[in-house]
């Protein structure tokens, strides 16, 4: 057997809502090697959506594995993986337990719309009690200020804290671990690097900025937590991860087939893909079309704050000492999971490309409007309790008006973020960079440019993976 080549190669852990990939990078960005594997969903209630945080490490681990294989098998040395980075599904919340290094429960996943009532209530103490922000309290519209002041978000059922509330409250083991000072929390990327770097042994517990960003709980001009938002939403310090940028090196993958590897990169997968999409500039934007869709405005070194239904976030931190980037951010949590539903649940297609072809099939939906307010609406409407509409419907309407309307859903979402951001930043998009699995459709794009009103930029590489998994998880 011919001795393997030795290269200098990245390797690139994306953990989405759905599936798992790892790809193997030369130094042209030229792919060498990847695997992608879908992982078990669970919606075990209306509006519910959960992942088993040990099927996600499972599916990482698997994906490495079957990518070093395949590197081997081209002919390289896995030992030409020099660093690795994380991209993930930003606000889903883990919860495990510092004892014993595994779940205390299921994970909580970003779009999951259980919380309306946790919201209501943090809504409501808002209004009454108030947040104590530097000694004194700001209540009712002073207090909404306040907390967006601070964080860049609302209250939403989409944030993390929200989640990690309701986990408390409901599960007796994590109310426990909490109480007993044996919870560890963290959004995605933070299990994983806990797993990869060793668990129980010595494990790191830390979280990436732009992650940290999503949980209500960031200052987000210090970059640190807040003391008073941990008051607020009643939660213990001690339960959170060390703060770290996107870009340094963490530390050094324990076992497994890339033993020994420094990660060297974590950032939340939107924001991965606004630097993807080079917008790194003040200005700048992109919208990835995955299960949800997410338009990510560039706003520089400023913070700037929406009047508008968006929120601000952190676009990446280039290292420990580097001054953060920042963004403005639309959030839609139905996208590419609208034309799953059109083949998992309402088998009106077969795959997930055959929704362009049948939207493609008819000049117009015939008058259906559907609403995917599946878990509710994000932004700019922010409403826990909308519900999916189906409507318009005739004698005369066919799968093809139902594929097209969808299609249509997703561009006058985009259209709502779009407004709000012209009216935030005051600038107005002539084209928008996009990416994400769902936009391998023409029609689709097709579509999106006719509502929006605007240029589509497609990039060469949209997501390379599994084209029967295009729908962009
Ligand atoms: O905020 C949720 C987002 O990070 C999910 O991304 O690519 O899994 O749809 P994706």
């Amino acid at each position: 057997m011919s001795a393997l080549k030795q290269g200098e190669f990245v390797g690139s852990l994306d953990c989405g809502t759905t599936s798992t990939r790892f790809i193997i990078f030369d130094k042209h960005a030229d792919i060498v090697a990847q695997k992608q594997l879908e992982f078990p969903q669970y919606y075990p209630e209306p509006g519910w959506h959960e992942h088993d945080a040990d099927e996600i490490i499972d599916t990482c681990n698997a994906c490495i594995d079957e990518a070093c294989t395949e590197l081997e098998a081209a002919g390289w040395a896995k030992d030409s993986i020099k660093v690795i980075g994380i991209t993930n599904q930003r606000e889903t919340a883990v919860a495990w337990s510092r004892k014993t290094g595994k779940p205390l429960c299921r994970a909580i996943v970003w779009d999951d719309s259980r919380t309306k009532n946790v919201v209501a209530h943090y809504e409501h103490k808002l209004a009454t009690t108030g947040l104590e922000l530097d000694g004194s309290f700001r209540k009712r519209e002073e207090g909404i200020k306040a907390l967006r002041k601070v964080t860049g978000l609302p209250i939403s059922t989409y944030f993390s804290a929200i989640k990690l509330r309701w986990m408390i409250t409901h599960y007796e083991a994590v109310k426990k671990a909490h109480e007993e000072d044996d919870l560890l929390f963290g959004t995605v990327e933070s299990w994983i690097v806990y797993r990869l770097t060793g668990g129980l042994d010595n494990g790191l517990h830390i979280t990436e900025v732009t992650n940290a960003s999503r949980t209500l709980l960031l200052d987000l001009h210090t970059l640190q937590w807040d003391k008073s938002l941990l008051d607020f939403f009643d939660l213990r310090p001690s339960i959170l991860p060390k703060i770290v940028s996107s870009s340094e090196v963490y530390g050094n993958i324990k076992n497994g087939a890339l033993q020994g590897v420094p990660i060297g990169g974590l950032v939340g997968d939107q924001q991965g893909a606004l630097v993807g999409n080079k917008c790194l500039k003040q200005g700048e934007a992109k919208c990835t079309y995955g299960t949800g869709a997410f338009l990510l405005f560039c706003t520089g070194p400023d913070i700037v704050e929406s009047t508008h239904g968006l929120l601000s976030t952190v676009a990446y931190q280039d290292g420990p000492d580097a001054k953060p980037v920042y963004a403005l951010e639309g959030s839609i949590a139905v996208a590419g999971s609208a034309i799953k539903w059109l083949r998992d649940s309402m088998y009106l297609v077969t795959s997930a490309n055959d929704v362009n072809t049948l939207a493609a099939s008819v000049p117009n939906t015939g008058g259906v409007y559907f609403v995917t307010a599946f878990s509710g609406l994000l932004a700019p409407y922010w409403d826990p309790g909308a519900a999916g509409l189906l409507i318009g419907l005739s004698s005369y309407t066919t799968p093809a008006h139902i594929a097209r309307a969808t299609l249509e859903a997703n561009a006058f979402q985009t259209r709502a973020i779009l407004e709000s951001m012209k009216l935030d930043s005051k600038k107005e998009l002539k084209h928008l960079k996009v990416d994400g699995g769902m936009t391998n459709g023409d029609k689709v794009m097709e579509i999106l440019a006719d509502i929006g009103g605007f240029d589509v930029i497609r990039p060469e590489m949209r997501e390379i993976r599994d084209p029967t998994l295009w729908v962009g998880y």
